[in-house]
């Protein structure tokens, strides 16, 4: 593939630790201290949030509210009646602990009361963190810092087109969970968790019709390609990426969860790699 990047791209690539016009690696360390330090700074305020903010879903005894199963009809909802579902879902015990659930943000502002936003772009991460939770909104921790680096190297912006000035952001993506709800301690989401939840983001998938999904992380695959790709549950992500899937007629690309590449620097290349074939694939050949 050959990468012939501009400035912006070149300076995000440098951001994201990948060297492209230098043999000299990239210290480890270079991305740290920012993310440290951005952490720092809202640290306060998410304990402030912490300490007042009650758990969601407690009646007012503080007891845990009982499940209920998930309401029928998630498949013929609109936008706003998805939203609801998702606000008030007791269909697993993650109801119980949650602070909020996530539903997703981003796109372009919605042609119609109750049309989703326009988004090109889906992304799709895992399941919301202690900060989504606190905050209700996906990605806004140091996974988050280094996504929206990511994103903007391609032009795209979660506040939509007038945040980059950019054109491409006028394309809208749209960033969502498989898990609309924290699980405890960060713990991978469990099978049954996956299943009551998947409705919703197949849902959302079906009012979005996004051009294309990009896919983070293993769970995210899983989610996206148990239909399509027999043996997704085995293979290792490694062996999922580098490849267009299908969701449905939608190009699937996988890549590395940003938490993940928060942890494995040397891995960030391949990410890259990753996103300039999901561009290729929204944008054509001479899309990067
Ligand atoms: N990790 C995810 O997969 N999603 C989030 O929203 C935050 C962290």
């Amino acid at each position: 593939m050959s990468l012939n990047l501009d400035s912006r791209q070149r300076a995000m690539l440098q951001e994201m630790g990948v060297q492209v016009w230098s043999p000299v690696p990239q210290p480890a360390s270079r991305l740290q201290p920012a993310l440290t330090a951005a952490a720092e700074s809202v640290a306060p305020a998410l304990l402030e949030r912490a300490a007042v903010a009650p758990r969601a879903a407690s009646t007012p005894d503080g007891a845990a509210l009982e499940l209920q199963p998930r309401g029928a009809g998630v498949e013929s909802m609109d936008w706003p009646g998805l939203q609801q579902a998702v606000a008030g879902c007791r269909a697993c015990a993650l109801c119980q602990g949650r602070r909020h659930t996530v539903f997703g943000i981003g796109g372009l502002p919605a042609p119609g009361a109750d049309q989703p936003p326009a988004a090109d772009w889906l992304i799709v991460g895992e399941a919301p963190g202690e900060q989504e939770d606190l905050r209700g909104e996906p990605f806004v921790g140091p996974a988050g810092q280094l996504l929206d680096n990511m994103l903007r190297a391609m032009g795209l912006d979660r506040r939509g087109a007038s945040a980059t000035g950019d054109a491409r952001a006028a394309q809208g993506c749209f960033i969502a969970n498989v898990l609309k709800c924290h699980p405890p301690s960060n713990r991978k989401p469990e099978g049954e968790e996956v299943a009551q939840c998947r409705p919703y983001l197949q849902r959302q998938i079906e009012l979005l019709q996004p051009k294309i999904i990009l896919a983070m992380g293993r769970f995210a695959a899983q989610a996206l390609l148990q239909d399509e790709v027999a043996e997704v549950h085995s293979l290792p992500l490694g062996k999922l990426r580098g490849q267009v899937h299908r969701y449905h007629g939608i190009p699937v690309v996988v890549t590395y969860h940003p938490a993940y590449l928060l942890r494995a620097l040397g891995d960030k290349a391949k990410a890259w790699a990753d996103l300039c074939l999901a561009m290729q694939v929204r944008n054509g050949p001479q899309g990067l």
